[in-house]
């Protein structure tokens, strides 16, 4: 079993560059299913979830090559399969996204019920209300999921919650049925708009991407593009709270500032002193966080998946802060390791009251998803003493090689392989 050795107290120093957006390659991995001839996606982040999708997609008879090792090409004309079997569709939620765009070209689709995960039950329940307006006949037969459509209509559909999936799997479903689909209380997030970027590259025709109506006006084909994937603010968010907690210093390169105002604020509450220009954020952490108050919103709030990482951060804070998690109905069960370190945290429910401490102590620590893991690194490496993280693939999910990029700014930390002896 892998895990990561993290000696704390090491503040770090010096820039990264970031990655490009796990939450925008993977809806565009599936958006090239939606034109005649190749896409070329660039600037694709190194991640385990890419390459689960380029395996779902080759599963289904896709030819998807890897041209560099952020560059993938995704060529449907080979699609030869509209059936996905459970055990893949559960092993990536982003499955979910092949709705849309299966429908689109091929009118039907079968698929294991996307799973939820330890965040929330997750429904798709959004998505399928708008695609049954579209003029899609849902068969629920739980844990499978039939969809068909002899030809999709376009349709006025208001989403309950700006959900960004269900704006994303609709907005490619609009792209390719006859007449216009009005989006309304549609999610705003950057990735969101660099789909619709991509899509519209693409010959779609679509109005207010990044405003809470979209509009998508239904076109005969589409054809494949080049499209270079936007940075990924939130592996830049985490890299900033793990500035912050360490008392260090340094950038992040490759970013959108506009991306991340709403996180630069929080840091700035926290006494960090930040600055940036076109394409770098300059941190620089200065004692003792303060405490801040957050509630997570949808863009362009304060991002639910910073939540956890910035939990990490204000268990140390000078005083008490209060998280409101107003996305995910349970994203705070990384607070249980945080307290085995130390942490001062009280959850109840979607708040967590968190009264700061002088210090953590390394120890022990077992990440259960994706931003938790990322949390319990930032803590580990702000705590005094050796920690080790198990359940290191569920960070592999969404950062890529992120132990050495950190041991790059000077943190002590470590990947160790130990085949397991039992
Ligand atoms: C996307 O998930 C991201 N994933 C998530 O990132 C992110 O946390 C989330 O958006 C919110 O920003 C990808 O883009 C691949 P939602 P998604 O639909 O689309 C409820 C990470 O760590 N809901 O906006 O699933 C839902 O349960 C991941 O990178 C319904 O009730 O998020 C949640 O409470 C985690 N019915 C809320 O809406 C639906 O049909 C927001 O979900 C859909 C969603």
């Amino acid at each position: 079993m892998e895990h990561i050795v993290i000696k704390g107290g090491h503040p770090l120093r010096g820039d990264v560059r970031i990655e490009g957006a796990k939450n925008a390659v993977l809806p565009a991995m599936a958006a090239a299913l939606l034109a005649k001839g190749p896409t070329l996606l660039e600037g694709a982040p190194p991640l385990k979830d890419v390459e689960a999708m380029a395996e779902i997609l080759g599963w289904l008879g896709v030819e998807v090559k890897r041209e560099g090792p952020r560059t993938w090409s995704v060529a449907p004309e080979t699609l030869s399969r509209l059936v996905l079997p459970e055990e893949l569709s559960r092993k990536l939620r982003s499955s979910l996204f092949l709705l849309g765009p299966l429908l689109a070209r091929f009118g039907e689709v079968e698929m294991g019920y996307p799973g939820g995960c330890s965040i929330g039950a997750r429904p798709i329940d959004f998505h399928l209300k708008g695609l049954r307006q579209m003029g899609v006949e849902v068969l629920e037969e739980t844990p499978v999921l039939r969809a068909r459509v002899r030809e999709l209509r376009g349709a006025d559909i208001y989403l309950a919650y700006p959900s960004v999936g269900a704006t994303e799997n609709l907005m490619m479903a609009a792209t390719l049925a006859r007449g216009t689909t009005t989006i309304r209380n549609a999610a705003k997030e950057p990735e969101v708009v660099d789909l619709a970027r991509l899509l519209t590259a693409m010959g779609a025709r679509i109005r207010g991407a990044g405003s809470d109506v979209v509009t998508v006006e239904g076109v005969g084909e589409l054809h494949g593009v080049q499209h270079r994937i936007i940075p990924d603010r939130i592996e830049a968010g985490t890299f900033l709270l793990a500035l912050a907690a360490t008392g260090g210093q340094g950038a992040v390169q490759g970013v959108v500032p506009g991306h991340l105002y709403a996180v630069l604020d929080m840091l700035h509450q926290m006494g960090c002193q930040v600055s940036f220009t076109r394409d770098r954020i300059h941190l620089k952490a200065r004692g003792r966080v303060q405490p801040v108050d957050i509630r997570t919103q949808p863009y362009p709030g304060f991002p639910t998946d910073l939540q956890n990482p910035a939990l990490a951060v204000l268990v140390k804070a000078d005083g008490t802060s209060i998280i409101t998690e107003s996305v995910f109905e349970s994203r705070f069960r990384v607070a249980e390791e945080l307290r085995r370190m130390g942490a001062q945290v009280q959850v109840d429910g979607r708040l967590a009251v968190v009264r700061g401490v002088p210090k953590l102590k390394g120890t022990r620590l077992m990440a259960h998803e994706l931003r938790g893991a990322a949390a319990l690194l930032i803590a580990a490496l702000s705590a005094e003493g050796v920690s080790t993280l198990e359940g290191v693939q569920h960070l592999d999910r969404g950062y890529a090689r992120l132990e050495e990029r950190l041991s790059r700014l000077g943190a002590a930390v470590e990947r160790v392989n130990t085949l397991r002896v039992d």
